[in-house]
């Protein structure tokens, strides 16, 4: 943050891409972009009319429940038409869809016409197992393109999917089974991942044994027509994907769609210890992510774009699968790791795919810094035309890095500033028109209307982000609690602004300058973490009296976090055994990722006398800066004793 706060580079979009682009001036952004939200009716109904509706809409917005918004009442649609059958049937039917790479180089392309059938038959052997409209469905799979096939197949036939990145345990699918009751779960015999292949079968058998909701587990194989990888099937529940597969047709009507309708949930965290099932629906998602990715990534006829995220996240269900492919365009997919089987691994996807367009997290640019220039100097990268980032806020210094090594400075840099909440990008520079400065996701898009407020609701030039009026992305609501809903969102400013729980700055230009959570959720490698997840995690081993986990800065990870421990009975010091333990704790209860930098054992932790435990004199500790304030502690004698061994 310190650093941002010094930045003041500032870079043109090159003349080049400004000729070509969507929206080549800083007039037609104004523009628009006053028209929107002086009138976002008919900025949205027009955007609208670029998809195709069965049923044109009655009301673009109805706020009349706010903070329970509607867009597009009334209107029909199928949001799997938008991005599969309507090129499938036209003179794109031999453009590639999905051009796919697995870890160990194995390829496949899919053509928009193979994609309407492959999505088809999944959609028909769903049915043929009782899937009905409106039904949940679980998705743990490794990135291959039945990953996108299924998701695509769930929104073709109606039923509301459920993704769950693969990393997650065993434990974390049976939460979100449970809460969604998904009927069914679909997954894989494996994937590849840093040279071996992840179980993802075992893992599923392990956390849908207590879901009395799933009727199958459908296993979908990694290697089509190839040999199978192991896994147990259980008779009465597992089916094999191909197998069913040949049973069905490839002929699948789309079902006709309110757009209201639930597309699907995704889980996050929050500040509590339940993660929450984020809703998005039909229509109004729909359109923000088509035309998000039409103008942030300036998307052409001959693109070839690759984001790196999972499906698993919200970027690839909205900029891999809904955004680009209801645009038309020809989607680069990878299966593995960055560094498999060396650090180039991506760049030499970008020269052998001609990826034009390339969008990614800063965790992962600051991995490829620390890696060393010489992976990325091997490659050409002259294909590249825009880059992209997302996820957490970019230091300038990787942000440099990015433009020098990657974009050979001569690409513009969207650093794209959203949430899983928003369904879309809200802010981001448009390539072509929008001066770029390092750090900086700049300016609103079209129907954002963002302010940075302090708590009494009166603009400042630092402080927390709000959002004055609603767009068509925008969540409807956390999965069966509408009053957590109105809690995390809508419970600042009297409900007048959504409050999307990070803090910002403005700077004279009136760019915007998000600089993380405001809240206790942790940003880890981009994925969110809610600190009080972790908690009641630690406090489940039997040692454990009391924990608090808070999140420091970290040279790759952008955040990473410590966990101060307090354990139970005279034990001060744990024992390597017993962190080791922990760790395997927060895999088996989370996942691997959320395991924490470093574990501190104490026989106590500072609390105010009334016994609250005083993060920020933890954080102050861990960052090393001078201590706030001690004298409201109960024993300030904790502090310096926690210092010592924080530092050894
Ligand atoms: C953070 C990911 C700064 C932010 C799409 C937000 C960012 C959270 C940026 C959402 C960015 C995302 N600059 N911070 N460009 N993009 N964030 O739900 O704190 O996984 O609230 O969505 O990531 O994370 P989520």
């Amino acid at each position: 943050m310190e650093s941002v706060l010094h930045e003041d580079r500032v870079f043109n979009p090159p003349e080049s891409f400004r000729k070509t682009a969507h929206i080549n001036s800083m007039e037609a952004y104004r523009e628009m972009h006053r028209k929107s939200i002086e009138d976002p009716e008919s900025f949205w109904g027009e955007a609208a009319g670029s998809l195709h509706w069965y049923r044109k809409w009655d009301r673009v917005l109805d706020d009349s429940e706010a903070p329970f918004f509607k867009w597009f009442v009334g209107g029909r649609t199928n949001i799997c038409h938008n991005a599969v059958d309507r090129w499938a049937e036209g003179d794109k039917a031999g453009k590639k869809a999905i051009v796919w790479e697995g870890e160990p180089g194995d390829q496949r392309v899919l053509t928009y016409a193979d994609l309407k059938r492959e999505v088809s038959r999944f959609a028909n052997v769903l049915k043929s197992l009782g899937i009905r409209k409106g039904d949940t469905i679980a998705i743990y799979l490794p990135m291959i393109p039945e990953l996108a096939v299924a998701v695509l197949a769930c929104a073709r036939i109606g039923a509301v999917h459920s993704v769950i990145f693969a990393g997650f345990s065993a434990e974390s699918i049976k939460d979100r089974v449970l809460d969604a009751s998904s009927k069914m779960v679909i997954t894989g015999d494996g994937g590849w991942r840093r040279g071996s292949v992840l179980p993802l079968k075992s893992v599923v058998d392990q956390g849908v044994r207590e879901c009395d909701c799933v009727e199958h587990v459908l296993v979908v194989p990694r290697n089509p027509g190839g040999e199978r990888m192991e896994c147990e099937m259980q008779d009465d529940r597992d089916v094999w994907y191909d197998e069913a597969a040949a049973t069905v047709s490839d002929d699948c009507p789309c079902e006709e769609m309110d757009a209201e309708d639930l597309l699907f949930l995704l889980y996050t965290s929050g500040s509590t210890g339940k993660p929450k099932g984020i809703m998005h629906t039909v229509g109004g998602y729909g359109v923000y992510t088509y035309l998000t990715s039409k103008y942030i990534f300036d998307l052409q006829e001959d693109d070839v774009y690759w984001c790196t995220a999972d499906i698993g996240w919200i970027t690839g269900h909205s900029y891999i699968v809904y955004g680009p492919m209801q645009n038309g365009s020809t989607v680069l997919m990878y299966e593995g790791a960055p560094n498999h089987p060396d650090p180039g691994r991506f760049w030499d996807l970008v020269d052998k795919h001609q990826a034009t367009i390339f969008y990614t997290a800063p965790t992962a640019i600051r991995a490829f810094m620390k890696w060393g220039d010489e992976w990325v100097d091997k490659y050409k990268l002259d294909s590249l035309r825009l880059l992209g980032t997302v996820g957490e806020p970019i230091n300038p210094e990787a942000w440099m890095w990015y433009h020098r090594k990657v974009g050979k400075e001569r690409c513009p840099i969207v650093d794209t500033w959203w949430q899983t909440e928003t369904g879309g990008v809200l802010l981001s520079p448009l390539p072509g028109v929008t001066p770029t400065k390092p750090g900086s996701a700049t300016l609103p898009f079209f129907g954002v209307d963002p302010a940075v407020l302090n708590p009494a609701g009166e603009e400042v030039s630092t402080g927390l982000l709000a959002i004055r009026q609603p767009w068509p992305g925008i969540l409807r609501g956390i999965w069966g609690d509408a009053e957590r809903f109105k809690q995390t969102y809508w419970c600042n400013w009297d409900g007048k602004y959504y409050f999307p729980g990070d803090g910002a700055r403005r700077d004279d230009d009136g760019y915007f300058w998000v600089v993380g959570r405001v809240d206790d959720v942790v940003n880890v490698s981009g994925h969110r973490i809610g600190t009080a997840e972790l908690e009641s995690v630690f406090v489940e081993h039997s040692n454990v009296a009391e924990c608090a986990v808070i999140g420091v800065p970290h040279e790759i990870k952008g955040q990473g976090l410590v966990a101060f421990v307090l354990l139970r009975g005279t034990d001060a010091d744990g024992s390597d055994e017993l962190r080791k333990e922990l760790n395997n704790l927060v895999a088996e209860k989370i996942g691997k990722f959320a395991r924490p930098e470093k574990i501190i054992f104490s026989a106590d932790l500072p609390k105010t006398r009334s016994g609250k435990i005083m993060r920020r004199l933890l954080r102050d500790i861990a960052t090393g800066n001078a201590l706030g304030n001690v004298t409201t502690l109960a024993d300030p004698g904790v502090v310096e004793s926690l210092k010592k061994k924080y530092s050894s």
